[in-house]
């Protein structure tokens, strides 16, 4: 499978991560193309503006749209998912980032200003925030995403590595685990882990996934169907936390 990000930016300097470990081997063995493209050099005022006030008064500038719009008109985008960054957008998650990882093309679209003119968001197909919380532009957002996204495209991630037990992925976290040494200053290595027995390593795994998740983020499991060896261990962890 191959995917095509392409970035509007002002401050293509600002994805230098895309260059490095996973992502940058992506690109390196072909599975990933990344473009950017500076609204800037779309601009048609001498000053080369891309913002403006906003009308009716008010704080802050504005994307204007022209820039914008020139250019997404300057590369083919036919049935790419065009996503604006925006911290009132829909809150990406990682079902969010799994959808985006079978596209074939992705546009990002960073402001670096307080806002875009709307009529920009007759160009967009999803409008994105990272989380509840204001960035200075929407690049670091952008890179998140797509850091996400890439490492869920096939076979970009090596075969030693994978991304199945991830937290979030089956709707709990991860289990703790633990590599060499067996005891690291006085911490052991839990004992079932040692056993070789699979069942048990099994259960284990999932009895802490449980209590991990309970303890860290009671609102994912509010979301997420249990089955009835879950519910029973989530039980006797309730029980055990009451008293
Ligand atoms: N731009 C500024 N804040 C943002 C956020 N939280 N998510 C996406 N884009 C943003």
């Amino acid at each position: 499978m191959q995917m095509q990000i392409d970035i509007l930016t002002l401050f293509p300097e600002m994805f230098s991560s895309l260059d490095h470990s996973i992502v940058g081997r992506a690109r390196n063995s072909g599975k990933l193309t990344v473009n950017f493209h500076n609204f800037r050099d779309f601009a048609t005022n001498k000053q080369k503006h891309v913002d403006d006030m906003p009308y009716g008064g008010g704080q802050g500038m504005l994307l204007m749209p022209q820039p914008i719009f020139d250019t997404l008109a300057s590369f083919p985008h036919q049935n790419a998912r065009i996503l604006m960054m925006d911290p009132a957008g829909r809150q990406f998650d990682q079902a969010f980032a799994e959808e985006l990882s079978k596209e074939s093309q992705i546009v990002f679209l960073c402001g670096h200003y307080e806002g875009f003119d709307e009529r920009i968001k007759t160009l967009v197909t999803d409008e994105v925030s990272l989380g509840d919380y204001v960035l200075t532009g929407g690049e670091t957002a952008a890179a998140v995403m797509i850091d996400a996204t890439v490492r869920l495209i096939p076979d970009v991630l090596g075969k030693s590595a994978s991304h199945e037990d991830d937290s979030f992925s089956s709707g709990l976290l991860e289990y703790p685990q633990y590599t060499r040494p067996e005891v690291f200053r006085g911490l052991k290595v839990p004992e079932v882990l040692m056993s070789g027995h699979h069942e048990n390593i099994r259960k284990w795994r999932l009895s802490e996934s449980l209590a991990k998740t309970l303890r860290l983020r009671p609102d994912l499991l509010a979301k997420y169907e249990l089955t009835a060896e879950e519910s029973e261990i989530l039980k006797r962890l309730e029980e055990e936390s009451v008293v």
